[in-house]
């Protein structure tokens, strides 16, 4: 099965044909490759070709899809959310508004343990049901291919009930996604007074069964003061590397832990959050093949400072964004809105901001060969926008969504 997109105003290509690059760092981050008046040919679910009009394959394809007008952007790559989750916590939000801020609520009980509640009331097809429905709102945004994290079951059976969720959803969606085991998101509350029983209880039991059910790709720690501090992360990504798990962590969100430092000595895939970053941060990442992860959409919505986006890329280091979609700290997995925060926010260019949640975003879930940009031989994973004359213009409209229809596996999934 072959489809035709033709007439595309610009198609972003986001790497340059022929360049074989796994993501882009520093000056590079302002460049986005494109074809004006293009095609670009589908083949199944993979990119086959693309070029100029005035190149247009005739007679090759059983549908055509006329772009006049529009752009044709690599699907986003979203790489750390925790899209798995079985209620809203909209009461904590207006207890923020009031005052009462993040971490407090985390220690009378709220927050995370609220989520852990809830979540293991809840029967596995129900919350299987509800995190269906929030992929298929995102994959209507754009988003191709996701991260997401388990974290709020924090026992044995609520964190494999999370992760068989994620497996299901990896077998019924067209969406690339990975898995990560974050048990070590918060203590639950009957370790409160046993922490070294509650990271036995990881290292002893939920990794080495997560791991015979083969059901995480990556493990994650929430490495924060009051949460688990540098010796704990340390045992618990060893402990994660005997079995093949590659760190992504939470790291530097709420204070200067060290939690960079620690990702990038124990390799970490990604360091995520980074509120908190200063030079020592940035010099331990210099060097090293760690992702930094910003998550804006968690910073905007607890009202906490910005991540220096700017110090990270003038610094030559890439930049990855991902949305954090949680019903605590972000509770949207619009990346749309994402890059309008980073933008007007953090100061990236739109060129910038795009890059950091296709290319950089697929490098950051090791999705690189197959996905995060236009090159044929890739997943046919694309958006195809309203009509815009330029890139700018999709953070620039915010609140109005960009994207007319998104292809996934060579197939419209909406808008068709
Ligand atoms: O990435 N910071 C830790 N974890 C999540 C939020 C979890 C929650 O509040 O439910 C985050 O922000
Ligand atoms: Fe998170």
């Amino acid at each position: 099965m072959r489809t035709l997109i033709t007439n595309i105003g610009q198609l972003c290509l986001t790497e340059d044909a022929g360049s074989s690059i796994q993501r882009v760092s520093g000056s590079a981050m302002a460049m986005i490759a494109t074809i004006p008046d293009a095609w670009l040919l589908v083949e199944d679910d993979i990119i086959h070709s693309f070029g100029s009009m005035k190149t247009v394959p005739e007679g090759q394809a059983e549908t055509t899809i006329d772009a006049a007008g529009r752009l044709v952007l690599p699907a986003w790559c979203d790489s750390h959310t925790h899209l798995v989750f079985a209620a809203p916590r909209d009461g904590e939000f207006v207890d923020r508004i009031k005052g009462v801020s993040y971490e407090e609520i985390a220690q009378r009980g709220g927050g995370i343990l609220n989520s852990a509640r809830r979540l293991n009331e809840m029967p596995e097809s129900e919350l299987y049901d509800r995190s269906l429905h929030r992929l298929n709102s995102v994959m209507a945004n754009g988003t191709g291919a996701i991260e997401i994290k388990s974290g709020y079951g924090l026992c044995e059976a609520g964190e494999l009930k999370m992760l068989r969720v994620i497996r299901r959803l990896k077998e019924t969606s067209p969406t690339i996604i990975k898995a990560t085991l974050l048990a070590a998101h918060a203590y639950p509350v009957e370790y409160k007074n046993n922490k070294e029983g509650y990271i036995n209880l990881i290292i002893d039991k939920i990794l080495p069964d997560v791991a015979a059910e083969g059901l995480a790709d990556y493990m994650d720690v929430f490495c924060e003061k009051g949460f688990f501090d540098i010796p704990e992360t340390e045992r618990l990504l060893e402990a994660g590397w005997k079995y093949g798990l590659k760190p992504k962590i939470h790291a530097n969100q709420l204070h200067y832990s060290g939690g960079v430092q620690t990702g990038v000595k124990h390799n970490a895939l990604s360091v995520d959050h980074l509120e908190c970053v200063g030079e020592a941060e940035i010099e331990s990442l210099k060097g090293s093949n760690t992702m930094p992860v910003l998550l804006p959409g968690a910073a905007f919505f607890l009202g906490i400072q910005y991540q220096p986006a700017r110090k990270i890329i003038d610094a030559g280091l890439p930049v990855c964004l991902a949305t954090d979609y949680n019903p605590g700290s972000c509770p949207s997995g619009n990346v749309p809105l994402l890059l309008t925060i980073a933008c007007t926010q953090l100061k990236m260019t739109p060129e910038e901001a795009i890059n950091a949640v296709t290319i950089n975003g697929a490098a950051a879930m090791e999705l690189q060969n197959i996905a995060g940009t236009i090159k044929a031989g890739k997943k046919a994973n694309l958006i195809i926008t309203k009509p815009m004359a330029s890139i700018s213009y999709i953070p620039y409209d915010y609140g109005n969504s960009p994207v007319e229809k998104v292809m996934i596996n060579g197939r419209l999934v909406s808008g068709n």
